[in-house]
């Protein structure tokens, strides 16, 4: 029994309080209404929203780095995305929420409130990205706007490290009339905070790691003084793909012209081989053209990392080509040698029986002279010819045809023989043993050079 009572008593109560709330039904109309918050409304508009002049407004500022959308070296221009949080107070605006059904804020079109005129120094361009037109006030006159922008700015950027370089861009908020007097700025987050935010919210940084964010307070003194924040990004580049793109083949060019070295100087190829690799290198070259500003206070690494190993392998094309003239020049001697060095003679031979030279058609075609005619018609260098000894005199044609091989056998052997000499140290024309010596130290000092300016470069690079 007593249980229903109370069911009937609670529900009671319930709709008793649902006829008192609707009964006070509240707009945010009732609002600006009391408000006198009108579109056409100038108190609100036209001056700074303080009861007494002489105290500045405080604006805060707070910023948060959305995506790095573009950094661009050739331009100095650097593209951020930006979220931006403004508050300051409205002292003309003020509202009990208790008479309003607790409404404590409300959203209006910017344009009905005076909003501070902040600008951004380092911005080129105006973003045309959608705005939020509206902002919100609260009952205790705290106005706030939100919004995300799209920042144009130029950016001085030192590409001297290039690609292993860190970027630092500003970002300078400022009034731009308001003296530091009307206006001040105070950052809302401090640098951890706005660094830690921005890396939760980050969407994209492309080519560019987000390191850090920093926040300090400055003033711009001209003939009057201004009130600014600057927000710096920083950020370091992603090498990989330009290591990938254009280090690592430029090295192993560079790889190619040392083991270029192993090529024989006796041909042609050493010299067609490095002029190929140079060409290509001057290919790659053409890149950096459109990566670096033309405009840097100091050389980038990257330049003289290509210059100097272009240069390198100029002077070992030099080289070879100056080693190749060389090796040519005792060439023409041994060839000019091997006329003039003296026939076996089988005349000195005591073992055989003496041959004398076939000089005429009708001897040889006796065939019983084992000497080998040669082509050239000169004073033929006669030998023996032991192992065609029981074919010698036979009339026929084919032992002469197999006779004429025999013979022309010879010839190559004793070609390849004085090759072989040839190749031996100590018998090398003079020019040759030079040309090995230059080469050899060229090599040395080469090598040594490379090392060097490698691990030279790494260090500046990298530290
Ligand atoms: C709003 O404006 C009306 C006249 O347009 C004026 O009578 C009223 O006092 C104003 N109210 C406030 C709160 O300023
Ligand atoms: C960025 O702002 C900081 C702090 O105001 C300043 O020290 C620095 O010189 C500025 N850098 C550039 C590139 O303007
Ligand atoms: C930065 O602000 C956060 C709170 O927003 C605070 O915890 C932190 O200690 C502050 N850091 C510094 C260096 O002031």
């Amino acid at each position: 029994m007593a249980g229903v009572l109370l069911w009937v008593t609670l529900l009671h109560l319930l709709f008793l309080s649902g006829m008192v709330s609707s009964e006070r039904v509240c707009s945010y109309q009732d609002v600006l209404d009391h408000l006198n918050l009108t579109r056409g409304n100038d108190v609100f508009t036209s001056t700074r929203p303080v009861l007494d002049h002489t105290h500045p407004t405080m604006v805060h500022l707070d910023v948060y780095l959305y995506a790095i959308l573009a950094v661009i070296e050739k331009s100095q221009t650097f593209v951020p995305f930006i979220w931006i949080q403004l508050t300051w107070n409205n002292e003309r605006i003020w509202w009990d929420p208790s008479q309003f059904c607790g409404i404590s804020r409300v959203s209006v079109p910017k344009e009905m409130l005076w909003i501070p005129d902040l600008l951004i120094y380092e911005m080129i361009e105006k973003d045309d990205g959608p705005h939020s037109p509206y902002l919100y006030v609260s009952h205790d006159g705290i106005v706030l706007i939100e919004d995300e922008m799209k920042v144009v700015s130029t950016c001085k950027m030192d590409v001297h490290k290039f690609p292993f370089d860190t970027q630092r861009c500003n970002i300078t908020f400022s009034s731009a009339i308001h003296i530091v007097t009307d206006i001040q700025l105070i950052p809302f987050s401090n640098s951890s905070r706005v660094t830690q935010a921005s890396r939760e919210v980050m969407q994209t940084q492309g080519e560019w790691e987000f390191l850090d964010m920093t926040v300090s307070r400055g003033k711009l003194i001209l003939d009057r003084e201004w009130d600014q924040i600057s927000y710096t990004i920083t950020m370091a580049r992603r090498p990989l793909l330009h290591v990938i793109n254009f280090l690592l083949p430029i090295l192993f060019f560079l790889c190619l012209d040392l083991a270029s070295f192993l090529i024989s100087d006796q041909r042609g190829e050493k010299l067609g081989f490095k002029v190929t690799v140079l060409l290509a290198i001057s290919v790659l070259l053409l890149i950096l053209n459109d990566i670096l500003p033309s405009m840097s206070n100091r050389t980038p690494l990257i330049a003289t990392y290509c210059i100097v190993i272009f240069a390198f392998m100029l002077l070992s094309l030099l080289e070879t080509i100056l080693v190749t003239h060389l090796v040519e020049r005792d060439s023409i001697h041994q060839e000019t040698g091997i006329d003039r060095a003296p026939a076996y003679d089988c005349d000195n031979k005591p073992d055989h029986t003496p041959c004398h030279t076939c000089d005429s058609e009708e001897e040889r075609r006796r065939g019983c002279c084992a000497c080998i005619c040669d082509v050239s018609g000169r004073k033929a260098p006669c030998e023996p010819l032991p192992v065609a000894e029981e074919v010698i005199c036979s009339e026929q044609g084919e032992s002469r045809l197999l006779l004429l091989i025999l013979g022309d056998l010879r010839a190559v052997e004793r070609t390849l023989a004085l090759f072989a000499s040839g190749r031996r140290e100590g018998k090398l024309g003079y020019w040759t043993r030079v040309a090995r010596r230059l080469n050899a130290a060229f090599f040395t000092i080469y090598l040594i050079s490379v090392m060097l300016f490698i691990s030279l470069m790494c260090k500046e690079w990298l530290n």
